[in-house]
C-alpha cells in the first residue's frame, strides 16, 4: 500500500490545521490582550517610591474609577500622559531609571485595546489635580479592575 503513508501524512496535517485555526472566542481574546499584570506590578515600585519623594510635591491631572468606567480608552490615555510626566519631573532630581519601564507606551498600547469611538470624555486637563500618591493609587485601581474583568 503506497497510499497509506500520505493519507495518514494528509489526516495529521489537516488535524494540525484544525488545531491551528480553532478559532478562539473572539470577547475571550479581546480579553486577554487587556490583562496588564505587567504595568500594574510596576505602578507598586512608583508607589513605593513616591514616599521618598514627598517634598517634591508633583501635581498630576487624575483620572477617577468612574472616568474609566465612562471612557476607558481617553483614560488610560491620560493616565499614560501624566505617568509621563511624573517619570520626567523626577529625572529632574536624579531619580533614573523609570523612563526605562516605558510605562507611559505600555498604558497606551492598553488604551489603544479600549473602544477608540468614545464621545464626551471629559479632557485630561478638566479633571482634578492630585499628589503622586493619589495620581499613583487611581492608576493603581484602575489597572485592578481592568485585571479582574480581563485576567484569566
Ligand atoms: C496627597 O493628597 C491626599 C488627598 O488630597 C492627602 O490625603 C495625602 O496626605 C497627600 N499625600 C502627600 C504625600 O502629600
Ligand atoms: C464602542 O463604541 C460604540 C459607539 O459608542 C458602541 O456602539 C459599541 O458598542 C462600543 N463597543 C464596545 C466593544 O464597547
Amino acid at each position: 500500500m503506497l497510499t497509506g503513508r500520505p493519507a495518514l501524512a494528509t489526516v495529521l496535517l489537516c488535524l494540525v490545521c484544525l488545531l491551528a485555526l480553532k478559532p478562539q472566542p473572539a470577547a475571550a481574546a479581546a480579553a486577554a490582550i487587556r490583562c496588564t499584570r505587567d504595568i500594574i506590578k510596576w505602578v507598586g515600585e512608583l508607589i513605593k517610591k513616591t514616599s521618598d519623594l514627598q517634598w517634591l510635591d508633583c501635581r498630576l491631572y487624575t483620572p477617577t474609577i468612574q472616568d474609566y468606567q465612562n471612557c476607558p480608552s481617553s483614560t488610560l490615555k491620560c493616565f499614560a500622559d501624566e505617568v509621563k510626566v511624573l517619570v520626567k519631573e523626577w529625572e529632574t532630581v536624579g531619580v533614573v531609571g523609570f523612563r526605562n519601564l516605558k510605562l507611559n507606551i505600555k498604558l497606551e498600547i492598553l488604551a489603544s485595546r479600549f473602544n477608540q469611538t468614545e464621545s464626551e470624555c471629559r479632557q485630561c486637563e478638566l479633571l482634578k489635580v492630585q499628589n503622586a500618591t493619589v495620581f499613583l493609587e487611581d492608576l493603581r485601581s484602575t489597572l485592578q479592575i481592568i485585571n479582574t474583568d480581563f485576567c484569566r
